[in-house]
């Protein structure tokens, strides 16, 4: 029997949890399949894309820093994906790539799901203006938040995911180097890759106040610099990315195969596998 193929595309992609967070997925369910990561650099990636498709290549996830190429390379995607302007699960559906993003989705069910945090009515500060800030941005909005303010620290990026918003009543860019004029948030999340081999975050402290929650879409030891800040500056709760992992995985295996994986059992083998992942949460 030939395997139904998945993959993950990224650069660099070789430490990926998703096959091993889709091989459990598909384990619940009884449902025999294939995912692997492929690594492509970003020149490479629309030839790949096509190597995968004529291999057969049903669906695959795709992450930093190749997501708004995915949505560029897609025939149709959804309303989300749109108005991310960036995708990260795409399907193959008649010889032609569909896309979605399910990030925003992911870190909204990790906050209320699993944290059972609140967010309506929160200042929100966001950190970065790539791919997955592009793709949680909308979904903070849709869950209630007051307030977005994005920086980042090429201000033209920022400029342009506000402006894809549209929202402009709610949704606002300001510079990196005006942090401290900002006020404070009631939740900041770091949505940069900055994190990957920085010994240290910093921000000013006056960005938090008593109800905080700092959360970095990174996890393992790429949080770590940004969350010790966090718990520094007095946040009330530190959050890393592990469970938006897990819950935009859980989102993107609904879509392929029409049913909902159970995440607690996956998102607590994970935490507990490894030690840099226990100390970022
Ligand atoms: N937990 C999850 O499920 C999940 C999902 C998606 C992404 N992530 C993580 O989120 C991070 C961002 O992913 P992405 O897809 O958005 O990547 P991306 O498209 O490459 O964007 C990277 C972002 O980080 C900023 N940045 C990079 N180095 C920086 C530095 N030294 N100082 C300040 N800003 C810096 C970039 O700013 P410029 O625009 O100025 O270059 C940009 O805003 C990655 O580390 C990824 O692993 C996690």
């Amino acid at each position: 029997m030939t395997l139904a193929r998945y993959a993950v595309f990224g650069h660099p992609i070789a430490h990926s949890l998703s096959p091993a967070i889709h091989a459990a997925f598909a384990r619940q369910h009884g449902i025999a399949l294939e995912y692997t990561a492929i690594d492509a650099a970003p020149a490479d990636f629309a030839a790949a894309l096509e190597r995968f498709a004529a291999a057969r290549g049903r669906g695959c996830n795709v992450t930093l820093p190749l997501k708004e190429a995915a949505f560029a390379l897609c025939a149709q995607a959804s309303g989300r994906a749109r108005r991310a302007g960036a995708c990260n699960t795409l399907t193959h559906v008649d010889g032609q790539w569909h896309g979605d993003n399910t990030d925003g989705a992911g870190l909204v069910h990790d906050l209320t799901g699993r944290r059972g945090l609140d967010l309506r009515a929160r200042r929100v500060l966001l950190l970065g203006a790539g791919g997955a800030a592009r793709g949680v941005a909308p979904a903070l909005l849709d869950a209630g938040i007051d307030e977005l303010v994005v920086v980042n620290r090429t201000p033209e990026r920022a400029d342009a995911l506000v402006d894809a918003l549209g929202e402009p009543a709610r949704a606002h860019s300001r510079y990196w180097d005006d942090l401290r004029e900002l006020g404070d948030f009631e939740l900041i999340v770091n949505a940069t890759s900055a994190g990957r081999g920085a010994d240290d975050f910093s921000a000013p402290l006056s960005l938090v106040n008593s109800r905080s929650v700092a959360v970095d879409l990174n996890y393992g030891e790429a949080a770590i610099a940004f969350l010790a800040w966090a718990r520094a500056a007095g946040c009330l709760e530190t959050v890393d990315g592990l469970g938006m992992l897990v819950e935009q995985a859980a989102e993107a295996f609904e879509l392929w195969h029409g049913v909902r994986p159970q995440t607690d059992e996956v998102y607590a083998e994970l935490r507990g596998r490894d030690k840099t992942l226990v100390t970022a949460d």
